[in-house]
């Protein structure tokens, strides 16, 4: 069921993370793995560098997190920002154990983050802005958050073609949930941000200058299509929502024609699903 307002989709949201926070903390070292270099590649363009206060939107279990604390060093300091109060516990936890003192929590709606202006050196957010409903608005509060002359930069899926199983997962979680083919490009939804020119333009809107897009092959290695199918159960919060409705017997259905279509993803060297990310990152002018 879509949420008839943004209050309604922001609350499942939240449910949503909350419920799948343990099991996407538990796939941390396929994450970072599958991730490593686009996570660099957002770091550099957002000039993280040693001393730097860095607010790290829709942070999830802190997996980016810590590689900015590590960056920026005893001297900087990492604001990790979620909407889960449950997974922000454990971007929290994993910075302790970890031996980072710089990382503090902020639970918080990236489209509201209630900040001082001008605090930070520098904003990224991995995976998680094209969750918003409205972009737009958290592009506005993360530019409000910077100093001026600070760096933002974004990571979101790009086009659906390059992303063919979450095309893939999507369609077939619908089909068995009784529902009909959605828009890709739906506000608030996984490949939402990937319509070409619509993520620079927001930066554009939001009063960011020196905008800058590239796109990023991410294919995520596993060793076969149940592996892949393991992590989408245990972490996939959009997929679970879809199926979320259906009896057990029903969801388990749709797992399996799922990993029956994925499958065709395996080869000699394991499971390789193609994904192509889209890096977008701007300036806040001086005023
Ligand atoms: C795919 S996870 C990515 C987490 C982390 N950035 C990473 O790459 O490992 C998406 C995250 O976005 C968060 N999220 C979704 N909607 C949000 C919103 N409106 N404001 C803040 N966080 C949000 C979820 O709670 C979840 O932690």
């Amino acid at each position: 069921m879509t949420p008839a307002s943004p209050e309604q989709f922001k609350a499942a949201t939240r449910l949503a993370w909350d419920k799948s926070a343990g099991g996407w903390n538990r796939q941390t070292g396929n994450i970072h793995a599958w991730l490593a270099e686009a996570t660099q590649a957002m770091l550099d363009a957002a000039h993280v560098a040693p001393g730097m206060r860095v607010l790290d939107i829709a942070a999830g279990a802190g997996d980016q997190t810590l590689d900015i604390a590590r960056r920026v060093g005893p001297a900087g300091q990492v604001l990790a920002t979620d909407i889960s109060a449950s997974i922000l516990e454990f971007a929290a936890d994993n910075a302790r154990r970890a031996g980072l003192l710089n990382v503090k929590t902020h639970v918080a709606d990236a489209e509201a983050l209630d900040l001082e202006d001008g605090q930070f050196d520098a904003a990224a957010c991995r995976l998680g802005l094209m969750f918003c409903p409205a972009p737009l608005q958290a592009l506005r509060q993360a530019r409000h958050a910077l100093k001026p002359g600070g760096h933002a930069s974004v990571l979101v899926f790009s086009e659906p073609a390059a992303n063919p199983c979450i095309g893939i997962l999507i369609s077939t979680a619908l089909r068995h949930a009784g529902l009909p083919p959605r828009d890709p490009f739906q506000p608030g939804s996984l490949l939402s941000l990937g319509k070409p020119g619509l993520l620079e333009a927001l930066f554009g809107q939001a009063g960011f200058a020196g905008v800058a897009a590239s796109r990023i092959a991410a294919p995520f290695r596993l060793p076969s299509a149940a592996d892949y199918l393991d992590f989408v159960r245990t972490s996939a919060s959009p997929i679970l929502q879809i199926l979320d409705s259906l009896e057990l017997a029903a969801q388990e259905a749709a797992w399996q024609d799922m990993q029956a279509k994925l499958q065709a993803f395996e080869s000699p060297d394991g499971w390789i699903g193609p994904n192509e990310l889209l890096l977008v990152s701007g300036t806040r002018p001086a005023p």
